[in-house]
């Protein structure tokens, strides 16, 4: 059992540590509360998108988009906060029109 656990909090470690390796470098706001629940929230199924890749409009589709996704996966649905932080995060950093 502490084994399991052991070995469970090791390869979730890998993985936080693999993550952060390839999206330190592109994502704005770097170090930032906004910054690290989008990389957190966006980032576990697929490397997080550039925000600078998709206009104010793109995002909040794209948004709407994950949440079955989010959903489907059984993680948790993202909160209103969180939600609405990831969409300021996106918007502010968005790409132009
Ligand atoms: C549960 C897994 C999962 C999570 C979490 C997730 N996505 Fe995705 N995302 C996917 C999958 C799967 C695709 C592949 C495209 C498809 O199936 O439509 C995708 C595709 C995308 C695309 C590309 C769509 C395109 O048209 O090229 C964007 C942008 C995107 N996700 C943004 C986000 C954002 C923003 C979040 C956080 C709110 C997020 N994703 C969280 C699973 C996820």
């Amino acid at each position: 059992m502490r084994r399991a656990m052991a070995l469970a909090i090791a390869a979730a470690l890998a993985i936080a540590v693999g993550l952060a390796g390839c999206r330190t470098a592109s994502l704005p706001e770097q170090g930032s509360a906004a910054e690290h629940l989008y990389a957190q929230r966006c980032g576990s199924c697929h490397k997080p998108y550039a925000p600078s890749s998709m206009t104010v409009a793109m995002w909040a589709t794209q948004v709407d988009a994950m949440e079955p996704k989010i959903a489907q996966a059984g993680l948790p649905p993202l909160s209103e906060g969180e939600r609405r932080a990831i969409l300021n995060y996106l918007e502010r950093n968005a790409g132009a029109q």
